[in-house]
């Protein structure tokens, strides 16, 4: 069994330096194509399910996909994680059907529209963790809201993204917060926002450091050098595939994501998680999208498949190379979540925050 800790992989991956692409899976297809990559380049892997990923593939299923997903790849340690989870019952019934660890939202309410306080956020991520931890699940944190410097809104994701306008403070995470909110939660990874967004409309030219907060991660991670960071919102959204889908009927106004580079800067700063899903979904609807267009008289459902799962496969081979994951996955020596559980519960695994970096 394959099947490994956010915690243990993201240690890991402190240790040697490098960051984890985190891909949102809602069907056998998109785990294939992962997986296919992973193996190619001998990567561990991050397979996330949203709430809306949950409903639509339904928990049994995804339950089976990823036993059935890690039985087909055994070399690829595989961690399954629960994105953007609103409470205590998303996060343990997540827990309850396999999942390896959650990330606790608490940025935004139960509604994930309405900002939460601080210490509303601080008090449901502590007792999540405390709950994950007793079983050996591992536990990412938000703090700060998702959304654009550039509008102070955020994106709409499925019903999920803050209302209303967002302050630069609600936009960028505080560094001492940080330190003060890893501290009281224990978390094991800490979402930041730093200026991206769900979603395909991040930025409306080519970031830079006024619309997208690296400084923010440099100086959190300075003040955090132990904590692994987790960055969302991380689709490069790259123009060949806008190209692609607008070249086949569609009409994605022009738009800008969050370049690779920026991203491998970040991981010399810390971050250690990357939340891809837009990007995953643009190479498969480019696919689609273009063999509706060549083949009209095409109805094989698997004729659109197979290109759109190469498509997919070379684009996470791709951030497996640049993020360093690549060749990791056979250094990793899985361990249990029972032994997982004892280690949080002897102490060993607190949050290390004592040291400060210096810049
Ligand atoms: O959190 C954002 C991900 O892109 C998940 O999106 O809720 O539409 O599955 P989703
Ligand atoms: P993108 O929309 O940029 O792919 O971000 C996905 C994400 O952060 C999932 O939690
Ligand atoms: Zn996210």
């Amino acid at each position: 069994m394959a099947l490994i800790t956010l915690r243990q992989l993201l240690d890991h991956a402190a240790e040697n330096n490098y960051g984890v692409p985190a891909f949102n899976i809602n069907n056998m297809e998109q785990g294939l194509s992962i997986m296919r990559a992973a193996q190619a380049c001998e990567a561990p892997v991050i397979l996330q399910a949203s709430r809306g990923a949950r409903s639509y593939a339904g928990d049994v299923m995804l339950r089976h996909m990823v036993v059935a997903l890690a039985e087909m790849f055994p070399r690829n340690h595989l961690v399954m994680h629960q994105d953007h989870g609103n409470n205590d019952a998303t996060c343990l019934s997540a827990i309850r059907h396999g999942f390896t660890s959650v990330m606790m939202d608490g940025s935004l309410l139960e509604d994930m529209k309405t900002p939460a306080s601080y210490d509303y956020n601080v008090e449901i991520t502590r007792r999540v963790t405390m709950a994950a931890h007793a079983v050996g699940a591992s536990v990412e944190g938000e703090l700060g809201i998702l959304g654009s410097l550039e509008t102070g809104e955020a994106a709409e994701e499925d019903g999920s993204g803050a209302v209303g306008k967002l302050s630069q403070d609600q936009l960028l995470t505080d560094p001492d917060q940080a330190l003060d909110f890893v501290a009281r939660t224990k978390c094991d990874a800490l979402a930041i926002a730093c200026g991206t967004s769900h979603g395909a409309y991040k930025f409306s030219r080519k970031p830079d450091g006024d619309i997208l907060s690296m400084e923010t991660i440099r100086q959190i991670h300075n003040k955090l050098p132990n904590t692994h960071l987790v960055m969302h919102g991380s689709s490069s959204v790259p123009q060949e595939l806008q190209d692609l889908i607008n070249a086949h009927g569609g009409a994605m106004p022009q738009t800008y994501g969050v370049p690779v580079n920026e991203i491998e800067r970040g991981i010399l700063m810390g971050v250690r998680k990357v939340n891809i899903d837009t990007d995953c979904r643009m190479a498969m609807t480019g696919q689609f999208r273009k063999i509706a267009n060549d083949m009209p008289n095409e109805f094989d459902p698997r004729k659109f498949m197979i290109p759109a799962m190469q498509e997919l496969e070379d684009l996470c081979r791709d951030r497996f190379e640049r993020f360093g994951t690549a060749g990791q996955t056979h250094k990793i020596k899985p361990v249990s979540m029972d032994e997982m559980a004892k280690r949080y519960a002897s102490g060993a695994l607190d949050p290390n925050i004592a040291t400060t970096k210096v810049a």
